[in-house]
């Protein structure tokens, strides 16, 4: 194809409408390929043709708060501020979640971490426990694991108990620190939780949920992407990456479950969402109930 015959094509692209409407930027194959390519390189976001129209549109917002014209503006600007990948990614990571989401994962957390911890007064992993919760959102996920700790371990004196919470976008992870959600998060809070979450009333109705300083205070949140080094020192008691990896391919995904076994102490819980059953064989990773991995001794 020729150069004019290519520039053509991309413009038919760029008229291809979101929803039969015209687009506000032109969007060339090139730059939706271009985009693409980075999303995976650097965060292992694997997006099919089929997510053009979601790249476009929130890619978009970038290019507005930008005040840029075009998308290959906002790749060459890409290309000259090492800055703004970080941003790029925020953009175009889904960060769908909820408190007590697949909740049966909770319910083996307590039975199986949590009240051994808390009978035996911490003796039974010598006082520490690490959770780390992988691809945390805006920390509904590290909350929930914090309030079932929190029932049920009522003194944390002399006990060594943190749950990291990482995420790879900087703008969620800003929303888990302060801690503060909207009133309609109460509905996803089973009843013997409520006492843990402080809420706002307007006219009567819950309007705000809010985090109790000592329950904030169990959770440490950082950026990490997934795909890069972790810098962790020990092992964790218990794994959750849940509705993470579905954005991720085959390689990427099995490479990033034996680096989450390698993490695990031995006996330590892997939690994963409902539709990211693992696929092929993990040494070293047991399947002991739905989306519920155990790490085997070896
Ligand atoms: C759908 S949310 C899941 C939240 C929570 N785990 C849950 O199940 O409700 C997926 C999260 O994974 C994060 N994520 C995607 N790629 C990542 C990567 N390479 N490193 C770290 N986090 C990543 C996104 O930013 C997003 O917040």
């Amino acid at each position: 194809m020729s150069s004019v015959n290519r520039g053509a094509a991309a413009a038919m692209v760029s008229q291809e409408p979101a929803g039969g409407s015209v687009h506000e930027f032109s969007f060339s194959e090139e730059d939706f390929r271009h985009l693409t390519r980075l999303a995976y390189e650097y965060a292992g976001i694997a997006l099919a043709d089929n997510k053009r129209n979601l790249v476009y549109s929130r890619v978009s917002r970038r290019l507005r708060a930008l005040r840029m014209n075009s998308f290959s503006e906002y790749r060459e600007f890409l290309a000259s501020d090492g800055r703004e990948v970080e941003s790029f990614i925020n953009s175009i990571s889904t960060n769908h979640t909820k408190f007590f989401r697949e909740e049966h994962h909770f319910h083996h957390f307590r039975s199986h971490v949590v009240l051994p911890f808390a009978q035996s007064g911490g003796r039974n992993v010598g006082g520490r426990l690490r959770i780390w919760s992988a691809g945390c959102s805006s920390g509904e996920e590290p909350y929930t694991i914090a309030v079932v700790m929190k029932r049920e371990i009522r003194d944390f004196t002399g006990c060594d108990v943190r749950i990291l919470a990482t995420d790879i976008d900087t703008d969620v992870l800003s929303k888990a620190a302060r801690g503060e959600f909207s009133g309609s998060a109460v509905d996803e809070i089973p009843k013997p939780y409520h006492s843990f979450f402080k809420t706002e009333e307007n006219n009567g109705a819950v309007d705000k949920v809010v985090m109790e300083k000592d329950v904030k205070a169990l959770i440490t949140f950082r950026r990490l992407n997934l795909m890069g080094p972790w810098p962790f020192h020990g092992k964790f008691d218990a794994i959750f990456c849940r509705n993470v990896m579905i954005y991720f391919d085959a390689p990427t995904k099995s490479t990033l479950v034996e680096r989450f076994t390698q993490q695990l102490k031995p006996g330590g819980w892997l939690f994963i969402g409902h539709s990211e059953s693992l696929i092929g064989s993990h040494p070293g990773l047991q399947l002991v109930g739905r989306t519920i991995y155990q790490r085997t001794a070896a």
